[in-house]
């Protein structure tokens, strides 16, 4: 079975911004920096109750932005993520019905996994890019690095304590396609409308270098 490939989006930029907005009013400007910056690929996380608006106002509003919902934790938050407009869905894992419903959806998936045999029953399902989550606390590069032995036609976006400490040990291994973190959205820059501080953070993030390659 092939599903949508989230494949062309990652190859878009090496690091997807994981965005929590609080307030609606931020959502556009802060998308323009980080496009602006070279990081359009952006995750709006479906956690606070103004997210869904955000993703619409993002999708209307900031042009050459490609916005996806994450935290899709339910079936029922899918309809109303495509329908503000979410080009992509990222979920922190996938239980069997998540799964199911993901697999009869039109736009890319990236569904959450944290072990060997959770990513290959969606490798099966036909996921063939899988968010690695909590990447940190589930063993980190190191885990990646060991599976992709076996393992060599999984592919991955890792999300979850990833920094500018240790984004490298992800961007260096051949199964990591890009990783997603919220250190380029810091919440204080947020908060005050330093949205320069963004820019800058987005703009040194879309310039590393990945091992992967997106053939
Ligand atoms: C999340 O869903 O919160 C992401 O995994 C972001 O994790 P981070 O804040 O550790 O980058």
């Amino acid at each position: 079975m092939s599903l949508p490939s989230p494949l062309s989006l990652l190859a878009k930029a090496p690091v997807v911004p994981v965005v929590v907005i609080e307030r609606l009013a931020d959502a556009v400007p802060l998308a323009r920096a980080l496009v602006d910056g070279g990081l359009p690929l952006i995750e709006i996380t479906l956690r606070t109750p103004v997210a869904l608006e955000a993703v619409r106002a993002v999708a209307a509003q900031v042009e050459g932005a490609v916005v996806g919902a994450g935290t899709v934790v339910e079936r029922a938050q899918i309809e109303a993520a495509l329908e503000a407009g979410a080009t992509f869905l990222v979920s922190p894992g996938t239980t069997p019905a998540l799964a199911e419903a993901f697999a009869a959806l039109q736009v890319p998936v990236m569904a959450g996994c944290a072990t060997a045999s959770e990513a290959m029953r969606l490798f099966e399902m036909g996921f063939e890019v899988l968010k690695f989550f909590p990447a940190e606390a589930s063993g980190g590069a190191g885990f990646l690095k060991s599976i992709a032995g076996p393992l060599p036609h999984l592919r991955f976006c890792p999300t979850g304590g990833i920094g500018p400490g240790n984004v490298m040990d992800y961007l260096s291994l051949p199964n990591v396609l890009a990783v997603g973190g919220s250190w380029v959205v810091p919440n204080e820059a947020i908060r005050s409308g330093d949205f320069a501080k963004v820019h800058a953070l987005a703009a040194a993030a879309a310039t590393l270098k990945r091992a992967a390659t997106f053939a």
